[in-house]
């Protein structure tokens, strides 16, 4: 799963031990794992290498560029849906050809960035931003090469926030009005629509909503190809499973499984687009507790890491396990997910010091007693942790530290108040 193991009572982050870290950088701070990040792209990659797949890793997940780079060493190309994460891709020297470039709203600047890029694909979710991407294309004299999002109004499953491929959502573009677009811009000289792209959700803890969908797809693509156009290339998305408790996420090898023989006889270029299944476990937030008090019949640990920081529990009610750095004599439970109702624990609830009800990490736990200055950990932070922080009640960003064995290096520095003023200017 990870490796972010207990040894003589002592978290460690591959060969050091997390408190190390926690004294030398500081809390709250975001700890990944170097050889997480390898072993989940390889077994992405292992399980579907029989399509020969081009995985682009999902920048939204896990931005950092030393992680980018890493993953870029492995074979990834990536995922990108702004402007600035196309910075990102840029800045670690990803070939442009494979990079895949999605997004609802994407702006003029950012359309004409990706092209003089010379990007792979632009995964496009509307006729409006297709006669957009067209004309654009048509002032630089080029052509782009496009993928239509289509929604196949499949259910994936999972949180309402998170559910993007069932009709009505504002995501993808309908099938009939994907054959429509495919006929209309045939004979465009700027975009040659050569693939479909699809994005059910995230996490889809099963195969069947996959299966479902690529069905689907491969019905229009036959469709779309009787109108005598051709499509080379189906992108099939984000959406693989993590472990936040242990049990819930199918493997790599058993989505393949199901999704493998779809599409092996098919002649066709294959795309994926992980972020969570390759990072979530890859990164881990290390706080420290401020204080504890009770309120009523609630016992409170206040920690130094906040909504700001790890937003998913407040935003989707995520689940995140949250345990002591230094178990000394505490037991360490074997599964992420048990139910720790048992002599030597407390139920509590984790919160941090931004000031909003809203603001916690983990509510109603069975924990061992915590008091001010504990080390404590929220696993599975590397997906949708960082990437998704905020200034909120001007608090800096926190820093990041990617673990390789038995060194921990600073891979973005903790932000400073002159660093929340910066951009501003007086009038
Ligand atoms: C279009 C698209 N691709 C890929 C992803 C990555 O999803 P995940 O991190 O669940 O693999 C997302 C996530 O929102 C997405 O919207």
């Amino acid at each position: 799963m990870d490796h972010f193991v207990y040894k003589s009572g002592q978290l460690q982050a591959e060969g050091v031990r997390v408190e190390e870290l926690a004294e030398k950088f500081g809390t709250p701070l975001y700890v990944y794992s170097r050889q997480t990040f390898v072993d989940h792209f390889r077994r992405f990659q292992a399980a579907f290498a029989e399509l020969n797949p081009c995985v682009c890793f999902s920048v939204k997940s896990c931005q950092n560029l030393a992680v980018l780079r890493l993953l870029h060493a492995e074979g990834a190309s990536f995922d990108v849906v702004s402007g600035g994460e196309l910075r990102r891709v840029r800045e670690i020297g990803a070939p442009p050809e494979s990079v895949v470039f999605a997004g609802v709203g994407k702006t003029n600047a950012e359309i004409r960035d990706a092209l003089e890029f010379g990007i792979g694909w632009f995964n496009v979710e509307s006729v409006e931003e297709l006669e957009n991407i067209a004309r654009l294309t048509g002032e630089v004299n080029r052509m782009a090469r496009v993928a239509l999002r289509v929604n196949p109004d499949v259910d994936p499953h999972t949180h309402e926030y998170t559910t993007t491929g069932k009709r009505g959502t504002k995501f993808g573009i309908d099938f009939d009005a994907s054959r429509r677009a495919s006929r209309a811009f045939a004979n465009d000289r700027n975009i040659c629509i050569a693939g479909l792209h699809l994005h059910l959700g995230s996490p889809v803890n099963s195969a069947g909503p996959y299966v479902e969908a690529i069905e689907k797809t491969l019905r229009l693509i036959d469709e779309i190809r009787r109108d005598g156009i051709t499509i080379t290339a189906i992108n099939l998305g984000g959406g693989f499973g993590a472990h936040y408790q242990g049990g819930e996420a199918p493997s790599a090898a058993s989505y393949a499984d199901q999704i493998v023989p779809l599409l092996r006889d098919r002649g066709l270029e294959v795309l994926f687009e992980p972020g969570r299944s390759i990072a979530a476990n890859a990164g881990v937030l290390l706080t420290r507790v401020l204080y504890t008090k009770r309120s009523g019949a609630r016992k409170y640990v206040i920690v130094d890491a906040a909504i700001t920081e790890l937003i998913r529990p407040a935003l989707y009610g995520a689940y995140h396990f949250v345990w002591p750095v230094a178990a000394g004599e505490v037991f360490v439970p074997a599964h992420r997910g048990a139910d720790l109702r048992m002599a030597g624990t407390e139920l509590v609830d984790v919160v941090g010091p931004v000031c909003e009800s809203g603001d916690f990490l983990a509510k109603e736990r069975w924990m061992p007693p915590l008091k001010r200055g504990d080390l404590v950990c929220i696993y599975s932070a590397g997906a949708y942790g960082m990437t998704m922080s905020s200034q909120y009640n001007s608090r800096p960003r926190a820093p990041e530290v990617l673990v390789e064995n038995d060194r921990g290096r600073l891979i973005r520095r903790r932000e400073t108040y002159n660093d929340l003023v910066a951009a501003e200017r007086e009038i």
